[in-house]
Formats: C-alpha cells, structure tokens, sequence
C-alpha cells in the first residue's frame, strides 16, 4: 500500500516527482488555488486552529490521521486509490478490454466535460457555506463544516490533476476557470444550478449535506466504475471522503430532528418555536426544497448523453460490477416515470437513454434510508407525524416535470392551487426569517443551540465537549 508522499511541496501518491511537467503545471496551480481559497473559503477563520484529519495513505485503516491545523496549512494533495491490477472495462462497447490509462482521442471533450461539471460542484460548495462559521451552533459543528470544506477543496485538487495530467493545455484552461466561477454570481456562475442556491443558514447546509452532496456521491459512484482508469480511481478515494459529508447531514438533520421532539414532549406543545427550537413543518419545507433542486442534478429522464456516456464507457451505473446482465443494455428497457400531459405515468423505456433515471432512483431509495431513521427519532418520542420525501416530480426544474406544478403527494395542480399551497410546501420568507434569527454563535466546548441536540458522540472518539475548534484564539 502506497503512502502519501508529505515531503514534496504537493502531498501525492500518483509519483508527481517523476513526472516535472505535470509537477511544475500543478505547482503554478498550486498558489492559485491558496487565493482562491483565502477569498473564497471561510471568512473570518484562516488564522483559527481546527482540529481536522488529513489522509496520510489511501486505504481503510491509515488514511485518517487527526490534529490542529489552521486551514490554510491544510496539505491538499493528490490521491488515488490502489490501482487493481488487470483492471478491465466494465461496460459498454468496450467491455472486456484493458482499462484506459490514457484517454482515446474520440472521448477527449466529453471526459473533460464530465471531468470540470464534477469538479465545479467542489469550490463552488465552499463558496455556498463560507459565511456559515459566524453562525455555528457548536464547536463540533463547525469542526465538521470545516473538515467537509478542506475535503471539497481537496475534490478540486483531485480534478484539477486529471484535466492537468490529461487535457495538456485545455486542461490547464479549465482548471483556471474553476477557481474564476463563483457560486450565485450573475456573470460567471457555477455550471450547476442548485450550486449557485445560497446556503443561508445551518438547517439549509445539513439538507444540502444529506441531500446535495449525496448526489455528489452518486456521480463519484458512477464515475468511479470507468473506463479510464486515473479517473475511477481518483472518484474512489473521493468517496471515501464524501462519506462523512453523508454522515455529517444525515446526523445535522437527524439533531434538529430530535431537539423539536424533545421540545414538544417537554412543553407539551406543537409550538416548538416558542422555545427555540425549528418545528416539523419547517423541517418538511426545508427538505421538500433541498431534496426537489438535488433531483435536477441528476438531468433528465431520457437522455441520449447519458446513453452516450454509458455505451463509451465513461461512466456506468451505480455499483456497475454488481449487477448481473450483459452490462451493454442495448436491448434492456427501464421503467420510467414520466408525465402524459396532466397524467404521471409509469413506462418502459429503452435502459441506455433511461440511466440518469436509473440513478436517480437508486439515489431516491438512499435518501428514503435516512428520512426513515428521522422518523424513528420522531416515533421513540411517541409523537404522531413523519417527514417524507415529496413527489419526484415536485418543484423540478429539469426534467418531463419542469414545465407542470406538481404536488408533494404527486398531483398535477394548476397554477392557482400552487401559489395557494406553495407556502405549505416551500419554505417561506418567514420560515427564513426564524430559522436565521435563532442562527446565534455558540463556541464554548460542550454547548450546543437551543434548536439542535448534541451528536451521539463525538469525533475521533473524543467526548461531544471536546474542544474542536478554537475560533477565539
Ligand atoms: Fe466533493
Ligand atoms: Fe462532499
């Protein structure tokens, strides 16, 4: 198992030393990317000690190694997961064949595409959560904001020297333009929409945990099972990483969650603003908004681009090598659930045009996983409510849905019953207003906000009142 070399000015385990142009275009890189993230990443906590793991190889037991550091000094670096030997192409046209070290000349602009859409998501959810550090509701909390930040920093390097090592000077181009887009700017916005949504408060950035990034995870995942090798590999140590982002929103939820129980369980009372906590409803808000904009990542229904991916083996399905049929699906069908004018209707579809759906519902079945361990949360406190996940088609931009309003229980409404009910189902400028007005600053070791309980336990196996930050030093 390799390790990561520490002593070179770029922590990696891809041999950057035997490779001086590639070292000399990534270290030129390299003092960009520290603008960009003095500019862009926290504000007001460069100079701030984190107590932060930083990978120190790349497999199961060694990669996490844990200590104060101020972000700056953060070592991004380059790593890939072990190389499997004999590794061969999965799916597609292709399959049966050596897996591509290199890219072919035919694939060139489509990799990169697919290479810059993934890497844009990474600073660009940085830049959506930099103000959040004002606002923390514990050390704990903002440990883990700022670990998820130097890791989505790190998903950039991890891009970066993919579009460098293969894209010559194209390569070069693009990764200069992913430190010039700026999420939510009018002239030079991120590529994806729900990317350039603001993270206004510290609910918005647990929904955008357990529902955005996990469409990160789905992508990486996909990725993850091509054909060219440096990119599957790069896509599986990233998933490694993005677990804990998953952890981190499915828990940051889950807290929010069980603080409003205990809230109405102590008091008696559905009121939990009252005692500051943030009640269901807005929960189910909140959720109907994060979850309906990370659907759109996924694309739309039928896709002949999707097809295209898939047939030349750039990126396969979800756990690609677990399934069993032929893996080419010239001839498979997938049912897909679309629209016939006012109707939502089931249909069988041609596999290959379907895989954006394919994905979505195996990213859906994910998302279902932890709403019902959210429920649990609420059932233990004998309460009578439940979250759910809206309707597919609910609140979609993208997609056979985009231009019909549909309902969270799966109607097609018209467009008085949606501005009547539109308050009930997305959060409102008042939801807003008193979510941000309980967004106060807790940093003593141990506290926590009135609207959010402490985590199970802590990180590392440190106590929940460990002193994970010191944003006052
Ligand atoms: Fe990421
Ligand atoms: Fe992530």
């Amino acid at each position: 198992m390799a390790g990561i070399d520490y002593a070179s000015k770029i922590p990696n385990n891809v041999d950057l030393a035997g490779n001086r142009r590639l070292q000399r275009a990534l270290e030129d890189w390299q003092p960009k990317f520290l603008a960009w993230w003095h500019d862009m990443g926290p504000d007001g906590f460069q100079a701030k000690e984190t107590y932060l793991r930083t990978a120190t190889s790349v497999d199961a037991q060694g990669w996490a190694q844990f200590g104060y550091t101020k972000m700056p000094d953060y070592r991004w670096g380059i790593f890939l997961a072990e190389p499997e030997p004999g590794r061969l192409v999965n799916f597609g046209d292709d399959k049966g064949q050596p897996a591509w070290q290199d890219i072919p000349g035919e694939h060139r602009a489509t990799l990169r595409r697919l290479i810059v859409t993934q890497g844009d998501t990474e600073p660009a959810s940085v830049e959506q959560q930099r103000h959040l550090g004002a606002t923390c509701p514990s050390l704990y909390d903002l440990r883990n904001l700022f670990q998820v930040n130097v890791e989505e920093g790190r998903h950039l390097w991890a891009m970066v020297y993919l579009l460098q090592a293969h894209f010559g000077r194209d390569g070069r181009e693009e990764a200069e333009q992913l430190l010039q887009r700026r999420s939510g700017d009018r002239d030079k916005p991120r590529i994806l929409g729900a990317f350039n949504e603001r993270t206004p408060d510290w609910l918005a950035y647990f929904m955008f945990c357990y529902f955005t990034d996990r469409d990160g995870k789905y992508q990486l995942a996909s990725l993850a099972e091509s054909a060219f090798d440096p990119l599957a590999r790069t896509c599986r140590f990233m998933l490694t990483e993005e677990a804990h982002h998953m952890f981190i929103g499915e828990t940051g939820v889950g807290r929010v969650v069980q603080r409003a129980c205990e809230i109405m369980r102590e008091h008696k009372t559905d009121d939990v603003r009252r005692h500051g906590g943030i009640d269901l409803p807005t929960l189910q808000r909140y959720l109907n908004f994060h979850y309906s904009v990370s659907l759109d990542l996924f694309g739309s229904e039928i896709s002949t681009n999707a097809a295209n991916f898939y047939t030349a083996g750039l990126k396969g399905r979800f756990e690609e090598t677990k399934k069993a049929d032929d893996h080419q699906l010239k001839s498979a069908t997938y049912a897909v659930i679309s629209r016939d004018g006012e109707r939502i209707v089931t249909r069988e579809a041609p596999a290959l045009p379907s895989l954006n759906e394919r994905l979505r519902d195996d990213y859906i079945a994910d998302c279902d996983r932890g709403v019902q361990r959210w429920n649990q949360v609420i059932r233990k406190h004998g309460i009578d409510a439940e979250l759910t996940l809206p309707h597919r088609g609910f609140h979609r931009a993208i997609g056979a849905f985009s231009d019909v309003r549909v309902s969270p229980d799966g109607r097609v409404v018209g467009q008085s019953e949606w501005d009547a009910r539109k308050g009930e189902w997305l959060p409102t400028p008042e939801d807003l207003a008193y979510v941000a007005s309980v967004m106060t600053p807790v940093v003593e070791p141990g506290q926590f906000a009135s609207w959010i309980a402490p985590p199970a336990r802590g990180i590392n196996g440190q106590p929940a009142d460990f002193e994970y930050a010191r944003p006052r030093s």
